[in-house]
């Protein structure tokens, strides 16, 4: 049977990993083990492009043999996956002599049926890009279109690929195929690019040895970078070696990239290297967009540039987790925020709210809970009778349906956004069924159904999980007394847990972190009424602090005309005609109330419902877009974005805030 073949690009080894190659090289990972856990054998492919004239020029500004250079930073890049949890099976080096002999192979094959034929080149190069600029391409400065850097006149002869010939079949093909290049702006993207033109492209570049030599007419240089790194994809299936073995993975079925080196490269050259050698194309291209940080491309010259571990530790060392479950923490932020069509923001800001919101608030807390209370109340063993409520089960099949789709579709954020509401449907069913209420009530049977559903949406959530956060979906598995995560298929059996079965002790995967706050500079109640607050600035300081802050203060009593409750939100839906507000149903204690919160850009309704927030209950009731608002919530301000905030446990609806 065909295995089922994922590819990274293969990365450049001047510089080490950062956020944007961990980020394709995680989503493939993540593709590579949601295809194995569907049952299909999968091939995944990555590995480091070595002959990158910018490559050897990085090498001899450091005064270090190339080769030697290329082998250190091929481990740098093997060691960065591995501790980010990446298993691939392949690792693949242009500096090979196997990846050699087959571009040697190629450009020979293609250069005697003439679609690659002798010529001369004059024009402008970027380096860093490896690209020639025609003239109507570029502007006064001189600078590359693509990265703003000088660009060099050249002037010389060399080989060229007839790219321009396939341009008719290459649109006919993408037209044909709609699942060909995703995301559709992608797609769109490249029928663009085509429909400007195709230009032959230069293949052979002189100025350096470092690379493949032109076959047979070492004179005219090495083989241009793009046209040999390309061709690992057939190298790693055993091309030419292995007769029409390599037919086992041929052709790619997922191959994945960013943005930037989709259309003029993965879209066109690639595919129409592939027309030339008479060989079936990849089935589904797909190019993510990029992490921006702070509204700005990542560079080094804006020292904005982040290592993936370094990340991960950070997380580890505040929150006092596991470094395990800071990097599957760190895989989910990447794939939950994951830029899709457009680019997006990466923050450790960003990264925290979504570490204590979706994995220690909901993940780590509805496993943790359900785990308690089965220990509390039937000794850590699954109670006779209990079973899934129907209601549940449909919903539980639902939502994995809907993962599924959007996984195999490669939105990740979809696709985690639908498993989420796994949990937020359980707290919502622990809330209205209470079993903690019922046990005082003596109804034991009932209350073990409704924790039953706890244990049943742990390990669908573990299996759902499971391709982001390998090791957390383990441990989940772990705690649940199951001898495997279970498979895609057996996940959302709903029966998995006899009789008796025991359950392991819950241990916190997601530690809560303590986001750092800004030095308190309302009194807590209580040391306010003995005068000062603890941590306040001192009078002195105060004074240090001018006029204006001094007429900011307030007294205790104004703080005390203040009632803050906390609430349980019971239903959110978003106010029609509005991207930023939500309509909350809330449970202050007893008492239902409406408020309409600017949280909508920062939360979906699903991830609210559930949850535990402050609420300052008697502020005038307002009207806002036809829905009277009785009441708002109280949020944290991080850069605009509003960060929910909730006890520190599960407490009675309706407590008072002091
Ligand atoms: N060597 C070529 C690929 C050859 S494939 C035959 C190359 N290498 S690269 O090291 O520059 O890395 C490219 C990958 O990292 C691309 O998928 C690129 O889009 C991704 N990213 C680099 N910076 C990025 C961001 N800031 N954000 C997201 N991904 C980005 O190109």
């Amino acid at each position: 049977m065909k295995r089922y073949y994922i590819t990274t690009p293969i990365y450049y080894v001047n510089s080490a990993p950062h956020i944007g190659t961990a980020l394709t090289t995680i989503v493939a990972d993540a593709c590579a083990r949601f295809q194995k856990r569907r049952g299909r054998e999968v091939y995944f492919l990555t590995g480091t492009d070595e002959n990158a004239p910018k490559v050897h020029r990085v090498a001899q500004e450091r005064g270090v043999p190339t080769q030697l250079f290329v082998d250190e930073m091929a481990e740098v890049f093997e060691r960065t996956w591995s501790a980010l949890h990446i298993e691939y099976d392949v690792f693949i080096r242009t500096t090979e002599a196997r990846h050699k002999h087959v571009v040697s192979e190629v450009f020979r094959r293609l250069r005697e049926q003439d679609d690659i034929y002798r010529g001369s080149y004059q024009g402008w190069y970027c380096i860093s890009c490896e690209t020639f600029f025609a003239s109507n391409k570029i502007d006064e400065s001189r600078t590359c279109p693509d990265c703003g850097k000088p660009l060099e006149w050249r002037d010389e002869p060399c080989y060229y690929f007839r790219l321009s010939a396939y341009e008719s079949r290459l649109r006919e093909h993408i037209k044909a195929n709609p699942q060909f290049i995703q995301p559709e702006v992608r797609r769109n993207e490249t029928l663009g690019f085509i429909n400007e033109g195709l230009q032959d492209v230069a293949v052979s570049r002189t100025g350096s040895d470092w690379g493949v030599p032109v076959p047979d007419d070492p004179e005219s240089g090495v083989v241009y970078v793009w046209f040999d790194a390309l061709l690992n994809y057939l190298t790693a299936t055993g091309w030419r070696e292995r007769g029409e073995g390599y037919l086992d993975t041929w052709p790619p079925d997922l191959q994945l990239m960013g943005k930037d080196i989709l259309p003029r490269f993965h879209a066109t050259l690639w595919p129409a290297m592939l027309m030339a050698l008479g060989l079936p194309l990849p089935e589904r291209l797909y190019g993510h967009g990029w992490w921006i940080v702070n509204k700005q491309k990542m560079s080094k010259s804006l020292g904005n540039v982040y290592a993936p571990l370094e990340v991960a530790q950070s997380l580890a060392n505040a929150a006092g987790c596991e470094l395990d479950y800071a990097v599957d923490a760190f895989r989910y932020y990447m794939l939950r925020e994951m830029p899709t069509d457009a680019d997006a923001e990466f923050s450790l800001e960003g990264f925290e709210a979504r570490y204590n919101g979706d994995l220690a608030n909901d993940l780590g807390n509805l496993l943790h809970r359900t785990l308690s209370m089965m220990h509390r109340y039937f000794g850590g063993r699954v109670p006779d009778g209990a079973r899934l409520d129907a209601g549940l089960a449909d919903l539980f099949a639902q939502q994995a349906a809907q993962t599924t789709e959007a996984f195999e579709a490669v939105d990740f954020p979809h696709g985690l956004r639908e498993a989420w509401q796994i949990i937020g449907a359980v707290n919502r069913y622990y809330d209205e069924q209470a079993p903690w209420t019922l046990m005082k009530q003596g109804n034991a049977a009932r209350a073990g159904q409704v924790l039953y559903a706890g244990l049943i949406a742990a390990r669908l959530l573990s299996a759902l999980v499971e391709p982001v956060m390998p090791k957390v979906a383990r441990e989940i598995a772990r705690q649940l007394n199951l001898a495997a995560v279970p498979s895609w298929n057996e996940a959302i059996a709903v029966n998995a847990f006899p009789v008796g079965h025991t359950l392991q002790e819950p241990k916190p995967i997601f530690p809560r972190l303590q986001v750092k706050q800004p030095a308190p500079s309302t009194p807590t109640p209580h040391a306010g009424e003995e005068g000062r607050a603890v941590s306040a600035p001192s009078p002195t300081s105060h004074t240090h602090q001018g006029v204006s802050n001094m007429q900011d203060t307030i007294t205790i009593d104004d703080f005390k005309r203040l009632q803050i409750r906390i609430a349980t939100v019971k239903a959110a839906e978003p106010v029609p005609k509005s991207t930023k507000l939500l309509k909350l149903t809330l449970d202050v204690g007893g008492e239902e109330r409406t408020i309409v919160a600017g949280i909508a850009e920062d939360y979906a309704p699903e991830q609210v419902v559930g949850k535990q927030i402050p609420v300052l209950v008697n502020l005038q009731p307002a009207l806002i877009r036809g829905i009277v608002s009785e009441g708002m919530m109280l949020a944290a301000d991080v850069d605009g974005k509003a960060v929910l905030l909730h006890p520190d446990r599960e407490i009675p609806s309706g407590s008072g805030v002091r």
